[in-house]
């Protein structure tokens, strides 16, 4: 593996526990009471009134101004379970952008996919309520380094995480999301192929393609970097007979210990079809607090790590969004349509 370089700026993530309170009945006289249901194992029920009109006013805005939230799996529960119209993983938020019926999108996550619902819907408002919800992997790697890596390496060809700016992705010639990177990668047909700019995501890829010879970038998600093989074994230890599940942003080593590896939503489908009694789930915290509310049989255990960048999302600045129609998202001309390309040319790829 070759490493290229790191940026070192990354803002420090915070690990937090996951609640594993039971829900208890909804207690009467509540506003909005089916929506609280869905959440009531993570809110308590003093916090609901105080959370109750901006959801009301967001539900109103929607209709008002003909808007989608289209939400990632690791926006907390009041977001994901009250106010979302689509929820998923990047390859499902990149495929469901391409349908939406809106004339307003606002996007619940981090710029780098509202710039992907904005490549994809030139025509159409993309809000993001807050434009400093940046990424980590993002931010380790700028077009002219692509560029470099081109020269380096003439006629290698360059498959770019989704988790980079418009600009970066219109030097490449396709992205990949977690969810398909093994299938991009193979669709080439080629022997040699640069995947940036998630280092540990190219080694885990490069694991399951040991055919292809994979060359990559220093970028990690600060989220995922910090998870050890130490945190997988005391968990193990103190729960033995628990599943764990890694995204493929942690090191090759972490997940070399999990019994599975997936994109976001692969571990959601992993636990709804295999439904194991234990789990844990090597990612972002919400992402086990969004599954943990439909699946109440289920328990989930830490470790997590909190995402600073996709926390910045609140319900009151996704209402402020809808409500003076800012901050719109912009791609610059000169790089949207290669951005574009490389966009649809992973979403024409089949899974295999
Ligand atoms: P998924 O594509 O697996 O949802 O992961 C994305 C991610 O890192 C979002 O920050
Ligand atoms: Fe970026 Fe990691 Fe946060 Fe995802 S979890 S937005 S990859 S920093």
């Amino acid at each position: 593996m070759l490493k290229l370089s790191i940026k070192e700026d990354a803002m420090a993530a915070t690990t937090a526990p996951l609640s594993r309170t039971t829900p208890s009945p909804v207690p009467g006289g509540l506003p909005l009471p089916d929506l609280y249901a869905k959440v009531s194992r993570h809110i308590p029920a003093i916090e609901w009134p105080a959370l109750a009109p901006d959801i009301e006013a967001i539900l109103r805005l929607k209709r008002e101004r003909n808007a989608v939230i289209l939400a990632h799996n690791y926006q907390a529960p009041e977001i994901f379970h009250t106010v979302a119209d689509i929820v998923g993983d990047s390859l499902a938020l990149a495929r469901e952008a391409v349908n939406v019926d809106a004339d307003v999108i606002v996007l619940a996550g981090v710029h780098f996919m509202a710039e992907t619902a904005k490549l994809l819907n030139p025509g159409k408002t993309v809000l993001i309520p807050d434009s400093r919800a940046g990424c980590s992997l993002a931010d380790s790697i700028t077009a002219a380094d692509v560029r470099a890596l081109r020269e380096r390496y003439p006629g290698v060809p360059v498959v770019t995480y989704v988790n980079t700016s418009a600009a970066v992705k219109a030097e490449s010639d396709l992205c990949c999301t977690s969810g398909n990177a093994v299938d991009v990668v193979r669709s080439l047909g080629v022997p040699r192929v640069l995947m940036i700019p998630d280092e540990f995501l190219a080694q885990n890829v490069q694991a399951e393609c040991p055919e292809i010879e994979i060359l990559t970038w220093a970028g990690h998600c600060e989220v995922h970097e910090r998870f050890t093989p130490a945190d997988i074994r005391e968990v193990r230890e103190s729960y033995p007979g628990v599943t764990v599940i890694a995204h493929p942003e942690c090191p090759p080593e972490v997940v070399a210990e999990s019994d599975f590896s997936g994109s976001t939503a692969m571990m959601l489908n992993y636990v709804v079809e295999k439904r194991p009694p234990q789990v844990v789930l090597v990612t972002e915290c919400s992402m086990a607090d969004n599954i943990a509310a439909q699946n109440l049989d289920i328990e989930f255990i830490k470790p997590c790590n909190m995402c600073p960048h996709m926390k910045r999302m609140s319900l009151r600045n996704i209402r402020h969004a809808l409500e003076t129609l800012t901050q719109e998202v912009t791609v610059d001309p000169s790089v949207a349509e290669g951005a574009r390309r490389a966009v649809e040319r992973m979403l024409a790829v089949r899974p295999r």
